[in-house]
C-alpha cells in the first residue's frame, strides 16, 4: 500500500514541538520591543500652566529636586509641590508677575494647579522611586538633565525593555548614595565601584521576574 505522507513528514510533530516555544518566545519579544512606545514617545514635550523652569530655579536659584519633590525618598510617587512651596519665595520675588498669576490664585483658593503629566506608566506597572533612591540610581538616570530644561521633556521610552536593560546589568547606572540628586555627576566620567562603597551595606539586586514590576 502506497504512504499518502512520505516518511519525513514523521518527524513534524517533533520539529515543530521543538520551535514552537522558541517562535512563542520570539513573538512575545517583537511585541513588548516593537510595539513599546520607545519609538514614539521620547521627546513628549507639554506646555504647562505655569512657565515654570527647572533651568532657572535648579542651577540659577540652586534648589535640590527634594525641596519641591520631597517624598521620592519616602514614597513611591514624587509628589509636584504646591502652591505654597512657591509662595515661599514667590510672595516676595516677581509678586506681581502675571507669569505668577495661576500660582497665587491655587494659594488663594486651594485648588491644585493643573500640572500636565511627562511620565505615566500603565496602571498594571509598578514603579516605586524609594527602592531607586535609595539604591544610588540617579534622577538623571532615568530623567535626563531636567536641570537644564526650561520645560521639562520625556529622555527616555519608560518601556519594559529600558527598565530591563538596567536591571539586568544595574552597576554601570548606580552612583555615591549622596550624589543621586547631583545631575552634574556622570557615572560614565567616574571609576566608581559599588562593591567597594562602605556606604552600602549590600549587592543591589532588581528584579527582572514578572511580578516584580507586574504585582
Ligand atoms: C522649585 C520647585 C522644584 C524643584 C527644585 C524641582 N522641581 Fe521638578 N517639578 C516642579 C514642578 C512645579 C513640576 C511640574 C511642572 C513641570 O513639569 O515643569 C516639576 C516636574 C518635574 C518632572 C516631570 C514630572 C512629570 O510630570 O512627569 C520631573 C522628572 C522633575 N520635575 C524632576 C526634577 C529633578 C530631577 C529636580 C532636581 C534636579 C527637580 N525636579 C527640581 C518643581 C520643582
Ligand atoms: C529608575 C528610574 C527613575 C529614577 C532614578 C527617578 N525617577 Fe522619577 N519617575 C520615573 C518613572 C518611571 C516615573 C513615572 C511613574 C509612574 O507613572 O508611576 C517617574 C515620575 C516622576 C515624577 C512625576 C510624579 C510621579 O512620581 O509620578 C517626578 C516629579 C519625578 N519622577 C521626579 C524624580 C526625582 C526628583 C528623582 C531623583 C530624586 C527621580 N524622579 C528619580 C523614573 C525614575
Ligand atoms: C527658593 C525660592 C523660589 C522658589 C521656592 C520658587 N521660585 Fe520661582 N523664581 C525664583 C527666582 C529667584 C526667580 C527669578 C526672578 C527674577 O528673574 O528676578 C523665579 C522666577 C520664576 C518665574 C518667572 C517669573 C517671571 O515673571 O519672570 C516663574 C513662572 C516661577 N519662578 C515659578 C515658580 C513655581 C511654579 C514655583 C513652585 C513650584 C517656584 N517658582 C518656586 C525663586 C523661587
Ligand atoms: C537605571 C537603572 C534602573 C532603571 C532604568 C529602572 N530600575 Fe528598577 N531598580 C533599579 C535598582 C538599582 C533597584 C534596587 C534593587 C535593590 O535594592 O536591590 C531597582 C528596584 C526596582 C523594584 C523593586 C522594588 C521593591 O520594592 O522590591 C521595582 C519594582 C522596579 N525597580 C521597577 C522598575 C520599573 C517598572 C522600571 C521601568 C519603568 C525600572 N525599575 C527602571 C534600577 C533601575
Ligand atoms: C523591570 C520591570 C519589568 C519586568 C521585570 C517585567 N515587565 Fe512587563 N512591562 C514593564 C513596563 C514598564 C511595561 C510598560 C511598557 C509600555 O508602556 O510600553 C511592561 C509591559 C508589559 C506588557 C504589555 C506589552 C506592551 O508592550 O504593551 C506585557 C504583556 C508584559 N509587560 C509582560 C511581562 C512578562 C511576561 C514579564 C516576565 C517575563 C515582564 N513583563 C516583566 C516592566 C516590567
Amino acid at each position: 500500500m502506497p504512504a499518502i505522507f512520505p516518511r519525513w513528514t514523521n518527524h513534524i510533530p517533533v520539529v515543530a514541538g521543538l520551535l514552537a516555544p522558541l517562535v512563542g518566545a520570539g513573538l512575545i519579544f517583537a511585541v513588548w520591543y516593537w510595539f513599546s512606545p520607545k519609538f514614539t514617545d521620547v521627546g513628549y514635550r507639554p506646555k504647562q500652566p505655569v512657565p515654570y523652569s527647572h533651568r532657572l530655579h535648579v542651577s540659577d536659584v540652586g534648589l535640590d529636586c527634594r525641596y519641591c519633590h520631597n517624598t521620592v525618598e519616602r514614597a513611591a510617587h514624587a509628589a509636584v509641590p504646591p502652591a505654597a512651596t512657591c509662595m515661599n519665595c514667590h510672595s516676595q520675588v516677581k509678586s506681581t508677575s502675571p507669569r505668577l498669576e495661576k500660582v497665587r490664585e491655587s494659594y488663594n483658593t486651594g485648588a491644585p494647579i493643573q500640572w500636565v503629566r511627562v511620565h505615566q506608566l500603565p496602571d498594571y506597572v509598578y514603579f516605586d522611586h524609594r527602592p531607586h533612591v535609595a539604591a544610588g540610581v540617579g534622577c538623571a538616570s532615568c530623567h535626563g538633565r531636567v536641570d537644564l530644561e526650561d520645560v521639562v521633556e520625556l529622555k527616555e521610552p519608560l518601556s519594559m525593555s529600558w527598565c530591563l536593560d538596567c536591571h539586568r546589568n544595574p552597576e554601570p547606572n548606580l552612583r555615591p548614595l549622596d550624589q543621586v540628586t547631583n545631575m552634574a555627576w556622570d557615572p560614565a566620567e567616574h571609576d566608581y565601584d559599588p562593591n567597594k562603597d562602605p556606604m552600602r551595606k549590600r549587592k543591589v539586586q532588581p528584579p527582572t521576574h514578572c511580578s516584580g514590576c507586574h504585582r
